[in-house]
């Protein structure tokens, strides 16, 4: 297999009517035909709207070769192709490809799209558990419970609680026998109620670990960290904004919590002049009654008055398929003045209440819709999405992950990209799936989803959509869009500058 460079160099040749009378005769002809026809289509496909200066271009070159010979490597060994094998075996081969690299210090804007909960690696989830007064209680295989107590816990436990202090001194404790506690990486399920059912127990067992407040601080602290070396510098979260408890179980309220992020994003964003800025969409558990759902919503009213730069809208979380419908809460939902960020379209099952929450995500206004997996099936409704402008958040490792897609070449985000639907993407929980706040995904739409000609230009379009379709203002979007591409011409000045060094180190070698 050979991937031709498609250059486009002018625009549209022009505009050939190719109905049933045109008859093509020559070689050349068909040439001509096909050329126009690949043109208009990358004319239609995310990315067109990009140009790429002269220094953007060899930075397009150099990536461009890589990704062709991965392409390339793939289709020779297929067995070792990253989006079809599970993702815990290409992991540490995709860790070490070079155009993972580029990809992860390229600033790739904001993740628009990821729970709090998930967002933290694993290392910062085993580090919290060297915190004093930890207790922890294996309830089964898969459980654990953490309480924090300077005698022993009143919390229940149908086990015994155990130090974890004395339990590391005792020499016979493993870090490692948490990875597969705090990550769903470690296991294989035959399906997506299956890997469901042990992904939520994954958010029991931390919930907390988090919670705990010094806990919380050093968390938050920690992947914003991660999350801006990943090349991210900016988040919309999906959070309940947790009531944090002390060490003597005394409990905060909702503000304290969010008056604590303000002072952690403070702190963060003066020391990280390159960080944007991080805000909360108020995401609570879709399967609760009406009546808990309408609390739910007068909490977010409260606290977007309050905090109203923090606190941006509401969306219903958790498995979509065993969950209320947006139908079934529609009377709450209607004529609240909230910004709606809704997950809708997270199934495979067409033709479902769940799969048609798409209808009504769209009918309630909802300003993005948070996975719309099943989005291809409803002409409509991406006509719709495409005419308002609104942005679908893409997170295709969760998707793998969770068993909608097996092989990510036939995510249906491809044919959103191919027509240039709004999309960004993002994690979702790449805590839980031992990968980068960011970067894997991206990778595995560049090199597996998007079309072999997606380039640079493609990869531009998802940082700039992420700075477009955020839920900040006009004025925050214009400053944000100053500190990204300051970035981002940094990283385009720096990855030619590597380059020439590691091409004055081979060439040696090259010239005999
Ligand atoms: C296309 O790019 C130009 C210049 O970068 C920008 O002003 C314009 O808004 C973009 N159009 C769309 C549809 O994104
Ligand atoms: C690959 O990198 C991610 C984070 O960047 C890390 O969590 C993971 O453990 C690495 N995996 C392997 C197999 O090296
Ligand atoms: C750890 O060692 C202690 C005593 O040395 C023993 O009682 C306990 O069962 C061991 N725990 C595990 C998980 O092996
Ligand atoms: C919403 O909260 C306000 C005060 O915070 C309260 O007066 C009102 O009854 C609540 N509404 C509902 C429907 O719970
Ligand atoms: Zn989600």
């Amino acid at each position: 297999m050979s991937i031709a460079s498609v250059i486009f160099v002018c625009a549209l040749v022009s505009v050939t009517d190719f109905g049933w009378s045109y008859q093509i005769k020559t070689v050349e002809e068909l040439k001509n035909a096909r050329g126009t026809l690949l043109s208009k289509e990358f004319y239609r496909s995310t990315g067109h709207n990009v140009t790429l200066d002269e220094n953007e271009k060899i930075v397009n070159k150099i990536m461009m070769d890589l990704k062709y010979e991965e392409i390339r490597q793939g289709y020779l060994h297929p067995d070792n192709w990253v989006t079809s094998n599970p993702l815990s075996e290409v992991l540490d081969a995709i860790n070490k490809s070079k155009l993972f690299g580029m990809i992860q210090s390229m600033p790739k804007g904001g993740i628009l799209h990821a729970h709090d909960a998930a967002l933290g690696s694993t290392k910062t989830f085993i580090k919290l558990t060297y915190a004093p007064h930890t207790w922890i209680c294996f309830v089964d295989e898969d459980s654990v419970l953490f309480a924090f107590a300077k005698d022993y816990p009143k919390d229940k436990c149908s086990g015994k609680w155990k130090l974890m202090e004395t339990l590391r001194k005792a020499g016979n404790f493993s870090d490692e026998s948490l990875i597969g506690k705090f990550s769903i990486q470690t296991k294989t399920f035959e399906n997506t109620k299956e890997v469901w059912k042990h992904f939520i127990k994954t958010f029991v067992n931390t919930d907390n670990l988090m919670e705990y407040k010094p806990n919380f601080e050093e968390y938050v602290r920690s992947f914003l960290k991660e999350c801006l070396d990943d090349g991210v510098q900016y988040m919309e979260i999906r959070s309940g904004v947790p009531e944090l408890f002390d060490i003597d179980g005394n409990m905060n309220t909702k503000e304290e919590t969010i008056m604590l992020i303000q002072e952690i994003l403070k702190e963060f964003k003066s020391k990280n002049p390159d960080f944007i800025d991080m805000k909360i969409i108020y995401g609570k558990n879709r399967r609760k009654s009406a009546t808990k759902t309408l609390d739910y919503l007068n909490e977010t009213l409260t606290l977007s008055k309050k905090f109203p730069e923090l606190i941006i809208g509401f969306d219903l979380v958790n498995q979509e398929d065993e969950g209320y419908s947006l139908l079934e809460h529609a009377p709450l939902l209607l004529n609240q003045p909230l910004n709606y960020f809704f997950h809708a379209g997270e199934t495979n099952w067409f033709g479902t209440t769940v799969d048609e929450n798409l209808i009504d995500a769209v009918l309630l206004g909802t300003k993005r819709i948070g996975h719309g997996y099943a989005l291809t099936k409803h002409p409509e409704i991406k006509e719709m999405v495409k005419l308002n402008d609104i942005c679908v958040e893409i997170s295709p490792i969760s998707n793998k992950m969770l068993h909608y897609v097996k092989d990510l070449r036939n995510h249906p985000v491809a044919s959103f990209i191919a027509d240039d639907v709004p999309i960004v993407i993002s994690s979702d929980d790449p805590s839980f799936f031992n990968t980068a706040p960011l970067s894997h995904d991206f990778y595995m739409t560049f090199v597996g989803i998007a079309s072999a000609h997606s380039d640079l230009r493609f990869l531009k379009q998802l940082a700039i959509n992420s700075i477009k379709y955020s839920g900040m203002s006009e004025d925050e979007k214009t400053i944000a869009h100053r500190v990204w591409s300051k970035k981002w011409n940094n990283w385009i000045m720096k990855t030619i500058e590597q380059h020439h060094k590691v091409h004055d180190f081979i060439a040696p070698f090259e010239r005999k």
